[in-house]
């Protein structure tokens, strides 16, 4: 698993998120969820308030050794890990600059006199360095430096004790909107992403569901519950995406035999690959996220063993695997073991052509 470093461009930040009115809801969930936890989750830099200031000249003799830094990595981590280079770094740490400078990266390059000029910052420049130093000595994600991930159309919070959502998982979003076009019951039916993490699926689902659909996030880590439940509060979805804390099929067990679909990107790699990840991966996610047990398969084989009781008739599933060793022995079992509980069980590939989903559906 290697981190993703596709950032786009900040004015997807402040793209007005879309409002969706939901007449006709059964359910309020506002009035009934409150996730089961004090935890409080952090807040990304790029919303914090510029409380702090600096001199220009000051900040640009952090980013002077910010950049040295980043440079004296070279392929270092690269040809270790597969980790970043120095270029990717550096490019982290324009980011960095964007979402801490509120003015923005164009005071760095201020023509006045720099140590007259002021520039207002979401973190003091203290934590800059110290925060810098994290990324290089200790290889501390990004993400987790900035307290966000940039995930399809989402720009979500996310910190340490959740895993930074992928790239490739945004297809598994894709997968549902293909189904629910084409099918109003699936469209206002009810939803559940298990193993929810920041709840970037749950999320990108909510968000294209029809007024009446609905979705249930779930996770064992009291941490992933209170941080998809504040990336849903922040998306406005709190009617739409219920946050629940259980075990995998334990907090829907009200709504068993009633889900339009079912979807999870559980852990999934072998326990004994853990220690080979990239450093940013192994050192700093978390262990509840990734390992999936001796084969990697544990999580997956218990989804697919109790997904036929929890789906209505018609309902679509799709799983996140390792790619297409653990993809075809899904699909295999779903046929053999669970003979005639489903039909069109398939592999799709992720953007880079690894087979790495099985979706279906339950026969009706
Ligand atoms: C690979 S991460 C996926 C997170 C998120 N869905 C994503 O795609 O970014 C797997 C998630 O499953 C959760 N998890 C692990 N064991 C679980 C269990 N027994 N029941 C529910 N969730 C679990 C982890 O806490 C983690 O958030």
């Amino acid at each position: 698993m290697k981190v993703s470093f596709i950032r786009p461009s900040l004015s997807s930040i402040f793209k007005p998120i879309l409002f969706q009115t939901l007449p006709n809801r059964p359910v309020n969930f506002s009035k009934i969820s409150s996730p089961p936890t004090s935890l409080k989750p952090q807040t990304p830099l790029f919303l914090k308030p510029a409380n702090y200031r600096a001199t220009l000249s000051d900040l640009k003799k952090w980013q002077l050794w910010a950049k040295n830094l980043a440079t004296s990595v070279g392929t270092k981590f690269l040809d270790s890990d597969n980790g970043p280079d120095s270029a990717l770094l550096l490019r982290e740490l324009g980011w960095l600059i964007q979402d801490a400078v509120l003015e923005g990266p164009t005071s760095l390059s201020s023509e006045n006199n720099p140590s007259e000029v002021v520039v207002s910052l979401r973190a003091c420049l203290v934590d800059l360095y110290l925060l810098w130093k994290q990324r290089i000595e200790e290889r501390r994600p990004f993400q987790y430096l900035v307290g966000c991930e940039h995930w399809r159309d989402l720009v979500l919070s996310v910190e340490e004790g959740i895993l930074i959502p992928r790239p490739e998982t945004e297809l598994i979003v894709d997968f549902v909107s293909d189904v629910v076009k084409e099918n109003e019951v699936l469209r206002e039916g009810l939803w559940a992403d298990l193993g929810t993490g920041s709840g970037a699926i749950a999320i990108g689902i909510g968000r294209i569901l029809g007024s009446c659909g609905r979705a249930i996030a779930t996770d064992l880590s009291p941490i992933a519950v209170s941080v998809a439940s504040y990336n849903v509060q922040r998306y406005s979805l709190q009617d739409k995406v219920q946050v629940k804390q259980g075990s995998w099929f334990e907090p829907l067990k009200e709504d068993e035999g009633k889900f339009a679909g079912i979807v999870s990107n559980p852990p999934y790699i072998p326990s004994e690959d853990i220690g080979g990840l990239q450093a940013e991966v192994g050192k700093h996610e978390p262990k509840l996220a990734l390992d999936g047990g001796a084969t990697g398969m544990n999580d997956l084989l218990h989804l697919c063993n109790g997904i036929a009781s929890m789906l209505r008739p018609g309902g679509f599933f799709a799983f996140e695997t390792n790619g297409e060793k653990q993809s075809k022995f899904l699909v295999d079992y779903m046929e053999n073991e669970s003979k005639g509980s489903f039909f069109d069980v398939k592999v799709a590939s992720d953007f880079a052509g690894i087979k790495r989903f099985v979706t279906g559906y339950r026969a009706t």
